[in-house]
């Protein structure tokens, strides 16, 4: 596709809201002013800065955002100020006071949503169809008596049936919802699925022309990337993410895998981005260190050996042609430490480098004494769990010198 067929991808950040519900994750007030400006740094569009009706407490970390950071254009060259969401069920209460959080934001949203599934209707919410889309109507058309940008999300999308979705959302539609945001709640569809959704909701719903549509996956089944991708390649353009993919149960989806992916294939998607990738792993880091939630060491482009080789054959290629066994430049996402992890797979070419690297080049060890080292190396890394350490090559230098 031509690149400038491609349409902007709006990235809606809901680290503050669905990722501070994982379970044992709560924030202070500062705590997420920090990160929502790490947010703004990093180029999100909307933010979800909470859900203020949730308590008093919620309510002024949200307004705070919207009054502290909502303004802020450090590191938006080219981009407009970020959206300050709050979220609100379909409830008078919760969307006033969603509003009245938000609305000091220079451009502010309010998120109301209300599950559209039979089972939530019928055992969580105990009404009928009829009254799921008349109680869209009247709370939409409230939201939207206060504030123009409006987004729906029927709860539960992914097991809805798609004919009462179709009604539900030409409801929220007509009512002034401007995006309709499609969760896949618990996390249950395939790709294939949550694409053909996606595209069916687009050809289907009266007035969809007028609307962003905008996906929310969980990662239950580990398919939030895939999905969320199924659902861009579908017409989808915002899609909904947090940071270290950080949510509810097993989460939602990771806002870096997916830029990345993007980023990574440009003629694959119908979309392009504006986020700030080499800011990711400073992100990470810091949504990790205020959340406590460790991100796993193999995540995929912020996990901690996400750019770590250890096997000799693949150290050695990377150390002739970085491409040989990288498809990202580390530096693109913020990674800046080396890329070799010593272990017992290590070959010589690495132990090598790791050896220059720590300042024992050229004649800082004869050819006998490299040898000696390298097989002690090899010894140690053979008893050791974590990996040799910049320490341990010190003190075998030392060793094989005395
Ligand atoms: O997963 C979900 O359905 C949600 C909605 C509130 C958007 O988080
Ligand atoms: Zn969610």
């Amino acid at each position: 596709m031509a690149a400038n067929d491609k349409q902007k991808l709006i990235v809606f950040d809901t680290t503050l809201r669905d990722g501070e519900q994982s379970p044992g994750v709560t924030l202070n007030t500062d705590e997420k002013i920090e990160i929502a400006r790490q947010l703004s740094r990093l180029g999100v569009d909307v933010i979800e800065a909470g859900f203020p009706v949730a308590s008093p407490g919620d309510f002024n970390a949200v307004q705070r955002i919207a009054r502290e950071v909502g303004p802020l254009m450090e590191g938006r060259d080219g981009l407009q100020p970020m959206v300050i969401c709050g979220l609100a069920r379909s409830v008078r209460h919760d969307i006033q006071t969603a509003f009245d959080a938000v609305r000091d934001a220079p451009r502010h949203r309010i998120h109301v949503f209300l599950a559209t599934s039979d089972i939530h209707l019928e055992h969580k919410l105990k009404i009928t169809r009829e009254q799921c889309t008349q109680r869209i109507a009247e709370m939409v058309g409230f939201a939207k008596s206060l504030c123009a940008d409006i987004e729906f999300s029927p709860e539960d999308a992914g097991r809805s049936d798609p004919a009462f979705l179709c009604e539900a959302l030409a409801v929220a539609i007509e009512a002034g919802a401007t995006t309709l945001n499609i969760p896949d709640t618990v996390g249950y569809n395939t790709p294939q699925e949550y694409g053909a959704l996606i595209a069916h909701l687009r050809a289907n719903t009266r007035g969809a022309e007028r609307v962003v549509f905008s996906t929310h996956c969980h990662n239950d089944l580990g398919l939030a990337t895939a999905n969320t991708l199924a659902g861009i390649s579908s017409g989808a353009r915002q899609v909904e993410v947090t940071i270290n993919g950080i949510g509810e149960r097993a989460g939602n989806t990771s806002l870096e895998e997916v830029v990345m992916n993007v980023h990574t294939h440009p003629d694959a998607y119908p979309v392009f981005h504006t986020i700030n990738t080499r800011l990711f792993y400073s992100t990470s880091r810091m949504v990790e260190d205020l959340s406590g939630m460790a991100v796993q060491a193999n995540k995929a482009i912020v996990g901690r050996n996400a750019f770590l080789h250890e096997s000799g054959i693949h150290q050695d290629g990377v150390l002739k042609n970085k491409q040989t066994y990288e498809i990202i430049r580390p530096e693109d996402v913020g990674v800046t430490t080396g890329n070799l992890a010593l272990g017992k797979h290590s070959g010589r070419h690495a132990f090598k480098t790791k050896l220059e690297e720590l300042g024992y080049g050229g004649a800082a060890l004869t050819d006998a004494q490299f040898q000696a080292a390298f097989a002690r190396f090899k010894q140690l890394a053979d008893s050791k769990k974590t990996g040799v350490t910049d320490g341990d090559m010190h003190a075998l230098v030392a060793d094989v010198r005395s």
